[in-house]
């Protein structure tokens, strides 16, 4: 089922969410169809629980090579439960980011470059993956939304905030 996705302002986007206690269950089933639902609906790259207003440490990503966006490189589609970042090395890079609680703009956000992440799928199996650049910026995206962050309190320089209009007038974007 498609849900509202909650927009920034909303107090519930700012809470810290609370662990997945049991794998393969019904509502966490059910949980994970509504997001996929709901972010194939909005065209989004992923997705996180508290953006139906869920408090779950749950989020789901991923982006096919679409002509759309030649430039976007592939993600793997992929439901994240509980999951824990590493950062590899310290590397940070900067890049222009959406969000779909945040519909309409863009930011560029500093995130690490690469990153372990660790964490487990629908049913309990165990998710281990090295990555960087787009994907490793997904899954930092997707799991601040965890921590109640959202990515304009990551912008460094708010002059590189904006409506996707003005700023990518010509082009079709994803949104996070
Ligand atoms: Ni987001």
């Amino acid at each position: 089922m498609i849900r509202e996705v909650l927009k920034m302002g909303d107090l519930r986007l700012l809470e810290k969410s609370q662990p997945v206690k049991a794998f393969g269950t019904p509502q966490l089933r059910e949980l994970i169809v509504d997001m996929r639902d709901t972010m194939a609906y909005l065209n989004g790259a992923g997705l996180a629980a508290p953006q139906i207003g869920v408090s779950l440490r749950v989020v789901i990503f991923g982006v096919t090579r679409n002509p759309r966006y030649p430039d976007a490189e592939e993600v793997p589609d992929t439901v994240l439960v509980n999951p824990v970042i590493t950062p590899i090395g310290e590397e940070m890079e900067e890049d222009w980011e959406g969000c779909l609680s945040v519909p309409g703009m863009r930011g560029v956000v500093p995130r690490f470059r690469r990153l372990r992440y660790e964490g487990f799928d629908e049913s309990g199996l165990t998710i281990d993956r090295s990555v960087e650049g787009f994907h490793a910026r997904v899954v930092q995206h997707e799991c601040d939304h965890l921590d109640g962050i959202l990515y304009p309190m990551r912008i460094r320089d708010m002059s590189q905030f904006g409506f996707v209009e003005v700023l990518f007038p010509d082009q079709d974007v994803i949104d996070e």
